[in-house]
């Protein structure tokens, strides 16, 4: 088997020799650390992995996922395990209580009072720099200010909630989190309700998969696996004239 070649890199001040080609995830257990905090779904999905470093004689500070990120010579990394942030407290069903719609402008009031930050953005684009999902983080904010919210649902669909945005903004605003709710009010009041979904939902509550739930519960490991290899997949995404992913 090919030996990888071994590269010097820093983690949190110490040094170590790590097999080159690894991502930062796997150098620092390479390195002998074990996650206890910090690290997730390991596929650039949960956001839990966000990761600081900076590169030999270059001034900025760099940051990505730790487990998407690839380690090169001479990096300094520092390993995040918890991320602050404001993360308010609220109840959809309270600004719809007597089932009226509710309007645009008391779904902007809303943001405003929950996350009124979000009006001090000075627009440095720092957040937009930083994301590791390429999301255009300022755009989306100035959205929200706007009271575009559904727009601002969408631009900021793919967040995966790491914080490295919230972190780095000079402006104390914590943008992962007011887009969470924007989304929220997007799909509650603002984007039409999917009938598909409705149905599906009926369904379960009617009791119809219940059978089958209870078979997969009583399933041992063997015939559970070979399910799961012979199940239904979705289309794939990578065809010629498919939606790929940015
Ligand atoms: S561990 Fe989930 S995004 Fe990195």
């Amino acid at each position: 088997m090919k030996q990888e070649a071994l590269i010097s890199i820093q983690i949190m001040g110490q040094v170590y020799e790590v097999p080159e080609n690894l991502t930062v995830m796997k150098a620092v257990e390479y390195a002998g650390y074990q996650y206890v905090r910090g690290c997730g779904c390991r596929g650039g999905i949960c956001g839990a992995c966000g990761t600081f470093y900076r590169m030999p004689g270059d001034y900025q500070l760099l940051s990505g996922l730790a487990c998407q990120t690839v380690i090169q010579a001479g990096m300094m990394i520092m390993q995040l395990p918890y991320v602050p942030v404001n993360r308010q407290v609220y109840d959809l069903d309270a600004l719809n209580g007597n089932g009226a719609p509710v309007s645009s402008s008391t779904l902007h009031e809303s943001v405003r009072s929950l996350f009124p930050e979000i009006f001090k953005c000075v627009g440095c684009a720092t957040c937009t720099r930083t994301c590791p999902m390429g999301i255009d983080v300022m755009d989306y904010v100035a959205l929200i200010g706007r009271g575009e919210l559904e727009k601002a649902a969408e631009t900021s669909f793919s967040c995966v909630m790491c914080g490295l945005c919230a972190i780095r903004c000079p402006a104390q605003i914590s943008q992962h989190t007011a887009a969470m709710y924007v989304r929220r009010l997007s799909g509650r009041f603002l984007i039409p309700r999917s009938a598909h979904l409705r149905h599906r939902v009926e369904e379960i509550r009617s009791g119809k998969y219940d059978d089958s739930l209870a078979r997969l519960k009583g399933m041992g490991k063997e015939e559970a696996t070979r399910l799961y290899a012979a199940r239904e997949r979705e289309p794939d995404l990578a065809e010629p004239g498919e939606w790929k992913p940015k």
